[in-house]
């Protein structure tokens, strides 16, 4: 039981550009950041389960075998600049609506017209990253992460049956990383089971144009192999600016300081997502809904596509949050996880 993992092949090579925002623009969205907080772990906003984890990361669960929280948790958190076409933080707004990243990203597809449609930071100190290559949520005319979760979506691109409706986007993720271990990315251009290539950090700024959701990609552990676990990491821990350190950060689980992290083992990245619309035609049909699907089609098609491939289950009364149907999907639609790996960046000498 498989997928054909030559699905996962971007629309072109991603493309490396410098200087993507300018210093001014830097230091606004950090502000941003460092004055909002708490944020949260990725893993919290994003999955209700660690099946649900699974199902996004590619893996497989044997049957049986029930998963836990702590086989996936990475101190990496989240937040949101934009939302929805939406800048949250009016003082970044020239940061979202980018004309720059527009006409990168207009090209990138050989597309008549894009939009900004959301933007968003991760933060993280040291971090293990090599182990969770993944592909980002996408979205389909008629369903998108406002009403459906991320591993069904996930699930929707790995089977390959819903290519017609997905939304074609792209985006420009740009990294703030000074740390001298590691911190780079890695990413798997000409499928999980090819060669990978990276961009190597520090950066400032560096930034790619890519299409994260049909490209496997992760990013390269970084900082001290020691600080990459802080202890007491849990689902709800959070992340803020530390008062108590200049430019410094701070984690926190249930109130209590976990880990402080200094400036310079701090990598931010900055993910501008746009919507693409090869044409006018293709414009219209995703603003009149015309051409749309909704879950109940795509679980037909999905139950459909299941017994066409000889599989016997049960018909679960709520797909949508069902750990034996959800496991069963999983292991269907599995493109297999990249094989080859960059090696792991290298301790420097004390
Ligand atoms: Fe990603």
């Amino acid at each position: 039981m498989s997928t054909d993992p030559n699905i996962f092949r971007p629309v072109a090579e991603p493309q490396v550009i410098e200087g993507a925002f300018n210093e001014d623009q830097h230091a606004r969205m950090l502000d941003v950041v460092r004055k909002n907080g708490p944020w949260s772990l990725i893993l919290a906003q994003h999955f209700k389960s660690p099946e649900e984890v699974v199902a996004t990361t590619s893996g497989s669960v044997p049957e049986g075998f029930t998963p836990t929280w702590d086989m996936f948790l990475s101190p990496v958190f989240r937040g949101y600049f934009a939302q929805g076409h939406t800048m949250l933080h009016p003082e970044i707004e020239d940061c979202f609506f980018n004309t720059k990243f527009l006409d990168l990203v207009r090209g990138y597809w050989g597309a008549a017209y894009a939009t900004p449609e959301n933007m968003l930071f991760n933060i993280q100190g040291p971090c293990s990253g090599g182990g969770s290559p993944h592909v980002d949520a996408t979205r389909f005319r008629g369903i998108s992460y406002q009403s459906t979760p991320v591993w069904l979506m996930n699930t929707m691109v790995k089977s390959g049956l819903f290519k017609h409706w997905q939304a074609r986007k792209a985006q420009v993720i740009t990294w703030y990383y000074k740390g001298k271990i590691g911190g780079g990315f890695n990413y798997w251009p000409e499928g999980p089971h090819k060669e990978p290539k990276q961009i190597h950090a520090p950066m400032w700024s560096r930034a790619v144009v890519v299409e994260n959701e049909m490209m496997f990609h992760t990013a390269e552990s970084c900082g001290p192999a020691a600080m990459r676990r802080p202890e007491g990491l849990a689902i709800n821990s959070l992340m803020e600016a530390d008062p108590d350190n200049a430019g410094g950060w701070r984690i926190t689980t249930d109130g209590q300081v976990i880990q402080q992290i200094p400036e310079e083992e701090f990598r931010f990245l900055v993910h501008w997502g746009a919507d693409i619309f090869m044409d006018f035609d293709e414009l219209k049909r995703s603003l009149d809904h015309s051409d749309d699907i909704g879950h109940e089609q795509v679980f037909d098609m999905l139950i459909a596509d299941l017994r066409a491939r000889g599989l016997t289950f049960e018909v679960p009364t709520d797909p949508m949050t069902d750990k034996a149907f959800i496991g069963l999907l999983t292991r269907t639609y599995d493109p297999g996880q990249p094989a080859i790996f960059p090696p792991e960046p290298e301790e420097l000498a004390a």
